[in-house]
């Protein structure tokens, strides 16, 4: 039995795609379990860059079964031009799966999202605007429309009606706005749950199966712990279940068949959108890390907001996880610095602590404690094992380690798969 989950540790944009493609060339079968097209992952393979936003890494390896599992929430369009931009490519998709259960972006959550960020002004929550939180909203109200319904017509047709003259109503006097056409709206879904009808299936069933069959199950996290609906920084969090056990909940698998949990750590901290971030770094160090790592994101284009490492959130993400190894990422980012910080604690109302606060109005009042440590100042993109790096590099790496209490199980030190370093079993 082997079935592993990696999770980001930060706020996103972790290096996850990197990783999970390394770790799927391994697996059987790769399982996204939340979030939506508000992820993007970019790999870079034989030379190629790929962009995903819904469909799992793992479709890029022609024997790896792919599955979108009930937890996700799927907007038919993003997903049926991703399917087209891999054919095109000449990736094919046809071991990919679709839970039926997966709830589905309807056009009046994409409006939603935009209309309320906008009335937000600058309270807003920095959404994608991709109508991820809209659509979680009614999956929790029961009034969702799944990707099962798109392929019955008399029930879509029923749910529909319903829930379209509600969105009508708000849209109309909540926002003083036009809503949508039934038949438009009922016409184009119909249609695109025709071309989606090939892909549906029940995955928990297959994962299970998968696992018990002693295949390899990767599970792969989007977004990171720090935008965890409960365990983020809310309400500057995603709608959805970023950590570890959404895993099992958004796949429809048991705690008990997870044999690992990965945490992915960026080298560095980076976040985009709005709320909290101790150690950003505002100025000419975080200019340079930013354009070092080209932190510009993959699915908006918005410049990220970048800073040191802060291990506060590191150990928090320990926790809620139960990481069992570390895989850190973008470590050739820091290549060029002449000095490194790790944020070790914070100074909190005259006291240093090492967890994060309760509260998201606390963690605007910290001030992170650095420790300094020496850059190395060397490319080492070329470095395929651990001995190979320089002694400042393996210095800063043993520090997360030992600040998080979490061994250390790769690392990533440049975009293409064999820019990695590993030296024991994933699986
Ligand atoms: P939403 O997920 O579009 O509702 O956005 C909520 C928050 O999560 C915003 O701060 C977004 O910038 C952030 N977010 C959502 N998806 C990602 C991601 O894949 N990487 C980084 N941040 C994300």
């Amino acid at each position: 039995m082997s079935a592993v989950i990696v999770v980001g540790t930060q706020w996103g944009d972790e290096g996850k795609g990197k990783v999970i493609d390394f770790l799927a060339q391994q697996a059987d079968m790769v399982v996204r379990h939340q979030g939506g097209n508000n992820a993007g992952h970019t790999v870079v393979a034989n030379g190629n860059e790929f962009k995903l936003h819904l469909i799992p890494s793992g479709v890029l390896y022609p024997d790896t079964e792919c599955i979108i599992a009930n937890g996700v929430v799927i907007d038919p369009d993003v997903l049926l031009k991703e399917i087209e931009y891999l054919r095109a490519r000449g990736v094919s998709t046809s071991q990919l799966r679709i839970s039926s259960q997966a709830h589905v972006i309807m056009p009046y959550h994409i409006r939603l999202d935009a209309l309320s960020e906008d009335r937000l002004g600058s309270q807003k929550l920095g959404t994608t605007r991709r109508g991820i939180g809209p659509a979680y909203m009614d999956k929790a109200a029961r009034v969702g429309i799944r990707i099962g319904d798109l392929l019955d017509r008399e029930r879509f047709k029923e749910r529909l009606v319903r829930v379209l003259d509600e969105k009508n109503r708000m849209l109309a006097r909540a926002y003083d706005t036009d809503g949508f056409e039934f038949d438009a709206v009922y016409g184009q879904y119909l249609a695109y749950g025709e071309l989606i009808a090939p892909y549906v299936a029940n995955t928990s069933v297959l994962i299970n199966r998968a696992i018990d069959g002693a295949k390899k199950v990767l599970f792969e996290g989007a977004q990171g712990t720090m935008l965890d609906i409960d365990h983020g920084t809310y309400p500057f969090v995603t709608s959805s279940h970023p950590v570890a056990g959404g895993a099992c909940i958004g796949a429809g698998v048991g705690p008990t068949k997870i044999t690992q949990v990965y945490g992915v750590v960026k080298a560095y901290t980076s976040r985009v959108g709005d709320g909290p971030f101790p150690t950003e770094r505002a100025d000419a160090v975080g200019d340079r890390i930013r354009e070092q790592g080209h932190e510009y994101g993959t699915t908006t284009g918005r410049p990220r907001r970048v800073g040191w490492l802060d291990t506060m959130v590191l150990r928090h993400a320990a926790r809620v996880n139960g990481l069992t190894g570390l895989a850190v990422t973008r470590l050739d980012v820091l290549d060029t610095l002449s000095e490194i910080q790790i944020a070790r604690a914070y100074r909190y109302r005259g006291q240093e602590i090492r967890e994060l606060p309760d509260s998201l109005e606390h963690l605007d009042e910290v001030e992170p404690v650095y420790e300094t440590l020496p850059g190395w100042q060397t490319p080492i993109g070329q470095c395929r094992r651990l001995e190979d790096l320089p002694a400042p590099t393996r210095r800063y790496l043993d520090r997360v380690s030992e600040l998080t209490q979490v061994p250390l199980t790769l690392v990533s030190v440049g975009r293409e798969r064999t820019n990695t370093i590993s030296w024991s079993p994933l699986f």
